[in-house]
């Protein structure tokens, strides 16, 4: 099922989150503002549709969900400003990174323009837990990219580290973005609690299909390179499998090893592991893990209030493990 038809009904919510997104851009400074128009437009606004449907089981008020959804978005679009620095990225969104065409410095900088711009939202639900939540989960997503840095290269991982890190970075804060919307919308702990879950389990699977469209998909579906984790030295959950399947002459093994081989030489044992994953059971294992986790997000929805919403979560789901970008 395409995004447009699960987020029917919370359409109209999310151009007020376009709207508002529309207005962190007006600035008055021409060159922050074009900054701004070009990296806040063509994502897929999960975050924010996850509030929001979250807040659909109890008492929906806009004016707090509102200012929730925009700021959970905001934070995403930041830690992308960041990573793409990070990472010496050259495509997102189908357009060229800030770091790629202002430099790294500003990319920096605009991030952190970003991220204090989502507090200030944050901020305007004048709720205290959620805004201590908010700030946690920016604690836990840079400690989980700073994880990532520190692993680069290092080819003895366990999974639990892997799944530690994808629930830090990326996991975390679609716990936020769930769990926000119960809270604002004076959902009970327990209703509260199985968001925070669903979001989590939901988040897992959707870095895990990202770490597998980073060797099956193309740039053109992504609208980001592929084949960057591993020339990062980042170890997915692809390249583990990829690792255990091929003990012996394996290019993931064989570029760990020598971090600074030559770029043609680079290119090539990533495309060799991009065919392997291709041609090899890994892909399907990969779906495996990532339904189980979409498993385990839909059954925490079972003890929330029987509402149709509680289908549009579960179409979530299934759009996680079949999406193409
Ligand atoms: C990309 O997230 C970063 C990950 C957590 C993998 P999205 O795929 O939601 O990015 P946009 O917002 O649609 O560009
Ligand atoms: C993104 O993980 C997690 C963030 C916190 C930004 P990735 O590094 O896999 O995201 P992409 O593939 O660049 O979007
Ligand atoms: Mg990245
Ligand atoms: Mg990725």
């Amino acid at each position: 099922m395409e995004l447009k038809a699960i987020y029917q009904s919370v359409k109209q919510d999310l151009a007020k989150v376009e709207g508002q997104i529309k207005t962190v851009t007006e600035v008055d400074f021409p060159d922050l503002a074009e900054l701004l128009k070009h990296i806040l437009l063509g994502g897929k606004a999960v975050r924010p549709a996850l509030t929001f449907l979250s807040a659909r089981f109890y008492n929906y008020d806009l004016d707090l969900l509102l200012p929730m959804a925009t700021s959970v978005e905001l934070m995403h679009t930041s830690t992308l400003v960041h990573d793409d620095a990070i990472d010496n990225s050259s495509v997102r969104r189908g357009r060229p990174t800030v770091n790629s065409l202002w430099g790294e410095d500003r990319a920096v900088l605009l991030g952190d323009y970003l991220f204090a711009k989502a507090g200030e939202f944050a901020a305007l639900t004048g709720n205290l837990r959620v805004i201590r939540l908010f700030s946690q989960t920016l604690q836990i997503i840079s400690s989980g990219e700073l994880k990532q840095t520190f692993d680069a290269f290092k080819l003895e991982q366990s999974r639990e580290r892997y799944f530690e890190r994808i629930t830090s970075k990326t996991a975390s804060l679609f716990s936020l973005s769930t769990q926000s919307g119960a809270i604002l919308s004076q959902a009970p702990e327990e209703s509260i609690q199985a968001l925070k879950g669903y979001g989590t389990n939901l988040g897992i699977a959707f870095q895990v299909v990202d770490d597998l469209l980073d060797f099956t998909g193309t740039e053109g579906e992504l609208g980001k390179p592929v084949g960057s984790d591993l020339a990062q030295g980042t170890l997915t959950l692809p390249a583990m499998l990829l690792l255990e399947q091929y003990p012996e002459d394996n290019p993931v093994r064989e570029l760990f090893d020598n971090p600074d081989m030559p770029e043609a030489a680079r290119q090539g044992k990533i495309k060799r592991a991009i065919d392997m994953v291709g041609s090899s059971s890994v892909e399907r294992e990969c779906y495996k893990v990532a339904s189980d986790y979409c498993d385990k997000a839909r059954r925490e929805l079972e003890s929330l209030p029987d509402k149709p919403v509680r289908k549009t979560l579960v179409e979530i789901a299934d759009f996680v493990v079949s999406r193409k970008n």
